[in-house]
């Protein structure tokens, strides 16, 4: 790798992994010579899968769409990962207008950390628009197919997790 090489962090809480955020990874490669996706363990908010199997899940849909992207979990502060990774660049997806205000918010804080590294949004393509973790899990909990916004992979683990809970 060249000393100038441009390394990029894509992070987030991939609870789990979805087209929307494989939209951006693809997209995001074409920016940056090395992509790191960094997914966060210690967020302030409960999340469905833990860290491990979030990780996995990821790292299963880089293997199957044969792309060199590294899939790395990081605890603490973003800046202080991506500083360690040796990156200059966060990218992060933008849907609709809904994302603006957090998405500004954590940039501003970002760069008021670290000013040396920026953050790139790119924008959700039109089929991704409205994609979340959050409706996934939703759409699957009530028993619906969910192919249209994961992945098979990722599919099998909340059918999995939907049977655990109903049998509990
Ligand atoms: O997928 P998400 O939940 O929108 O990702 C949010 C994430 C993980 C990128 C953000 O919460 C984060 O960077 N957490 C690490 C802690 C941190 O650096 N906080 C200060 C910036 S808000």
């Amino acid at each position: 790798m060249n000393i100038n090489s441009r390394i990029g962090i894509y992070p987030g809480t991939f609870d789990p992994i979805t087209f929307g955020h494989i939209d951006i990874i693809k997209r995001a490669c074409k920016i940056v010579d090395r992509l790191i996706i960094g997914v966060a363990e210690n967020i302030n908010k409960h999340t469905t899968f833990d860290t491990k199997l979030r990780t996995s899940m990821a790292k299963n849909e880089i293997k199957r769409l044969g792309i060199d992207v590294n899939v790395v979990s990081f605890n603490g502060l973003l800046v202080k990962f991506a500083k360690e990774q040796n990156a200059s660049v966060i990218i992060r997806g933008l849907r609709a207008v809904s994302d603006f205000d957090y998405e500004f918010q954590m940039s501003w804080v970002n760069y008021k950390l670290l000013p040396e590294i920026e953050t790139v949004f790119l924008p959700a393509s039109e089929d991704a628009q409205f994609i979340s973790s959050s409706f996934v899990k939703e759409i699957a909990r009530l028993g619906e197919s969910v192919s249209k916004f994961v992945p098979v992979g990722v599919q099998k683990e909340l059918i999995d997790l939907n049977r655990i809970r109903s049998e509990e």
